[in-house]
């Protein structure tokens, strides 16, 4: 026998409960961000790799390690988008959509992929839903953002839920602070990772990322970026968490907050699940005000968050309901076959949802089976035809197979 096939490690099926669970989410997602004027967007699954070098920023983990890179035929390097910012970024430069009435208010769901070591709720293949909004730094839609995020994980039932809100400031803001930091952190060298001194040079504000217990004691007295703010990001932030306050929503303050990608400014938050192990991010966003410049269009402002589709269904381990057929159309004799399929097709044609039999069951095997899908009406096609009532047990002939499905439909 040929040796199986198996999936790549880090991948996952999704097989037919999952799925109805994944569907009904983002069915929900539409609902709630079309109700707020956000459209639909699709982008590529890869990208040109200098999107994200740019974009992501060259000393982010995704970037330094977690990219699926390949060259195509044509010799040009492309990624396996990990993430989907920089993509809307690049689309909304492409398509002059600076042009259009502004902001633009775009959500997506698809495909993304990271080279990171799998566990439970971390995958190499995963699904992000986000938004995103183009064109305004208007705090009210750094607000909206977060309270959609809010939505969408309270209404898919997600359990446990933990919102953390800061400011980054602006890239000089960044700038400054990251070279004080620098400063505070080289003094206690010998008690950082390896890691973490690695990218002192380049990238200090990592730091804060990092469990390593030395690295966190050397942090402990550190300067926090919060307090650094200039004074329009210090009111920009205000205007943002006043409105958030206004709409009720919990959240900590958390001026330790970095997000493991470069583009933010200003507002950055993220959320997490108590459900949840060790992947306890359920999503995560901020503001980057200077992506779509840095990717070769008008400065633009923008704000948004995607979260994990795998991670959010985990929290809310909500009971999937099995689909249920309406009606069993169950053969009496092989003669029936074509009948009976002509008779399926006509009840799903009218929106009743209809199994059929097709793997040579007995009589007997097809009534054990419709019970067990829990069928309301089974229909029994053969020289008569029979509705049978699977509740009462009742039985009754109709005479023409228009009889049965004026009956059933
Ligand atoms: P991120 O924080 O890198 O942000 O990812 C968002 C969410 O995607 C995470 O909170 C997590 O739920 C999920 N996720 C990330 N990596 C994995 C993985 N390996 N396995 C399973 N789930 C994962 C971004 O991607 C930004 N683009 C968010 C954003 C949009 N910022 C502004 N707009």
């Amino acid at each position: 026998m040929p040796e199986k096939v198996q999936a790549p490690r880090g991948t996952f099926d999704v097989l037919p409960d999952d799925g109805r669970a994944r569907l009904r989410l983002l069915e929900l997602s539409e609902a709630i961000f079309g109700r707020a004027n956000y459209g639909p967007i699709e982008t590529p699954v890869f990208e040109a790799t200098e999107l994200f070098e740019r974009g992501v920023g060259e000393t982010t983990d995704v970037v330094e390690k977690e990219m699926f890179t390949f060259d195509d035929q044509g010799g040009r390097s492309l990624t396996l988008r990990p993430e989907g910012t920089a993509s809307v970024c690049r689309a909304y430069v492409e398509h002059g959509m600076h042009k259009a009435a502004q902001p633009v208010k775009v959500w997506y769901w698809g495909p993304f992929f990271r080279y990171e070591a799998p566990q439970a709720g971390r995958y190499r293949q995963f699904t992000q839903v986000g938004v995103e909004a183009l064109g305004s730094d208007d705090p009210s839609l750094d607000a909206e953002s977060i309270l959609l995020l809010a939505e969408l994980l309270e209404l898919a039932g997600a359990r446990g839920i933990r919102f953390r809100v800061s400011s980054l400031g602006t890239a000089a803001t960044r700038r400054a602070y990251s070279d004080e930091l620098r400063e505070h952190l080289r003094a206690r060298e010998d008690q950082l990772s390896d890691d973490v001194l690695g990218r002192l040079d380049r990238n200090p504000l990592r730091a804060f990322d990092s469990d390593h217990p030395g690295t966190q004691a050397a942090l402990r007295d550190a300067p926090r970026l919060l307090d650094r703010l200039a004074p329009d990001d210090a009111e920009h932030f205000a205007e943002v968490r006043l409105l958030l306050d206004d709409a009720g929503l919990e959240y900590e303050l958390d001026g330790t907050l970095v997000r493991g990608l470069d583009y933010y400014t200003r507002t950055v938050f993220e959320v997490e699940s108590t459900e949840l192990g060790a992947q306890s991010a359920l999503g995560g966003g901020g503001r980057y005000d200077g992506l779509v410049e840095l990717l070769g269009g008008p400065a633009t402002p923008g704000v948004g968050w995607a979260a994990g589709v795998e991670r959010i269904l985990l929290a809310a381990k909500e009971p999937v309901e099995p689909a249920r057929p309406s009606v069993f159309v169950a053969l009496a004799d092989g003669a029936a076959a074509a009948a009976a399929f002509a008779l399926a097709r006509d009840l799903r044609s009218r929106g009743v949802a209809t199994e059929l039999e097709q793997a040579g069951r007995s009589l007997k095997g097809q009534m054990k089976h419709a019970d067990r899908l829990g069928a309301a009406h089974v229909v029994i096609v053969g020289e008569s035809i029979e509705i049978k009532d699977m509740a009462s047990g009742e039985q009754h002939a109709v005479a023409t197979m228009e009889d049965a499905v004026a009956e059933l439909a």
